[in-house]
């Protein structure tokens, strides 16, 4: 039997059992279907997959589903609470800073972790 971690994902609590190589990324796209993190380079370069863990910027296709018990995780889908928003998602829609989409996830939660918060490719 493996371990079981419980965290926090946008607010509601998520169980799993993960094996050594799952990551976060493939628990938040292939299991619960938050598609809005997106799998870009798969290690560590790009930042489309990223999301907030415990009020830091992190690269979720870097991060371990094993280490997320007790953790607390805002994907880009969190971000509009109530239908609503975020200030950052508005500043975008306002400014027209609209790209492709691939990379909203990597530009609105690097906007929000605090400064130096990005980890470097490789880390856990
Ligand atoms: S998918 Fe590119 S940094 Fe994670």
């Amino acid at each position: 039997m493996g371990v079981v971690v419980k965290f926090w994902v946008n607010g509601e609590q998520v169980v799993a059992e993960p094996d050594r190589k799952t990551t976060l990324l493939d628990f938040l796209r292939e299991t619960l279907h938050l598609r809005g993190t997106k799998n870009g380079c798969g290690t560590g370069h790009c930042g489309a997959c990223t999301v907030i863990i415990d009020e830091e910027a992190r690269r979720a296709c870097q991060v371990r589903l094993e280490r997320m018990d007790g953790k607390r995780v805002e994907t880009i889908e969190g971000l509009a609470a109530g239908g609503r928003l975020h200030p950052i998602q508005s500043a975008f829609v306002r400014a027209g800073a609209i790209q492709c989409g691939f990379l909203h996830a990597r530009n609105d939660h690097g906007q929000q972790g605090p400064a130096g918060s990005e980890p470097s490719p490789g880390s856990p």
